[in-house]
């Protein structure tokens, strides 16, 4: 993995990791920008349930800890145990206490890029993955990331999601989920602008939550 960490990408770790991160009434931001908003919470709550809704029981790794609000939708779907990654220590320190304290299962929170783990093959039923990548690299780092991670992290049957702003699923998209899942859908959902916070940064406030589940031999 440590191959995918090249110099771009190291500088854009170390540029994140210098961007203090704070909480306030509306979302986390590091530095200047807010990265994630509490009124996520519905939409993070519809990938929790795309991902292990019905199925009790599930190892779920989430890929941008951020401010754990998809953690925090998982707890009434009784996951057997939660794992995150997230390379910002201080976003850790703020957010870990809160995950730990509302979900009813082992947490576990790696301080590392994903690009820095090492998964065991087919030892996790759901992923959910919604980083910040640098700029320029978000088609090539989720390619990597469904073949070098996702793919083979997952047990048969085992499900994918991600973030995904806007009503259309991009063609670059749609051809990495073509190649490694077969079959995978999207449901489109809007948070309402008389809910969106004031300091709204997302490009709009309509969502796809995609689900990919990996075939069963
Ligand atoms: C949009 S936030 C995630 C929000 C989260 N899903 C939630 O529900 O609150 C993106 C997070 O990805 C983290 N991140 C950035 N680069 C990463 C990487 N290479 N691996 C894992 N996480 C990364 C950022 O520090 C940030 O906390």
């Amino acid at each position: 993995m440590a191959a995918l960490l090249d110099e771009a990408h190291l500088c854009h770790l170390r540029e994140l990791r210098a961007r203090p991160a704070t909480i306030d009434d509306e979302g986390l931001r590091l530095g200047d920008t807010y990265v994630m908003f509490f009124a996520e919470s519905g939409l993070m709550a519809e990938h929790a349930a795309a991902l292990i809704g019905g199925r009790c029981g599930a190892d779920v790794l989430e890929v941008g800890l951020g401010l754990g609000v998809f953690a925090q939708q998982l707890a009434p779907l009784a996951p057997a145990s939660y794992t995150a990654v997230e390379p910002h220590p201080a976003v850790v320190n703020l957010v870990a206490p809160r995950v730990r304290t509302d979900l009813p299962c082992p947490v576990t929170i790696v301080v590392e890029p994903w690009q820095a783990l090492d998964l065991e093959s087919e030892s996790v039923d759901a992923i959910m993955y919604d980083t910040w990548p640098p700029d320029g690299y978000a088609d090539a780092d989720f390619t990597s990331f469904v073949e070098q991670v996702a793919v083979p992290a997952l047990r048969p049957a085992g499900r994918f999601s991600f973030f995904h702003s806007g009503s259309r699923m991009s063609e670059a998209r749609a051809r990495v989920l073509d190649e490694h899942f077969p079959g995978w859908s999207a449901t489109s959902v809007t948070i309402p602008s008389n809910r969106l916070p004031t300091g709204w940064t997302k490009p709009t406030g309509d969502f796809l939550v995609p689900c990919a589940q990996k075939g069963v031999r």
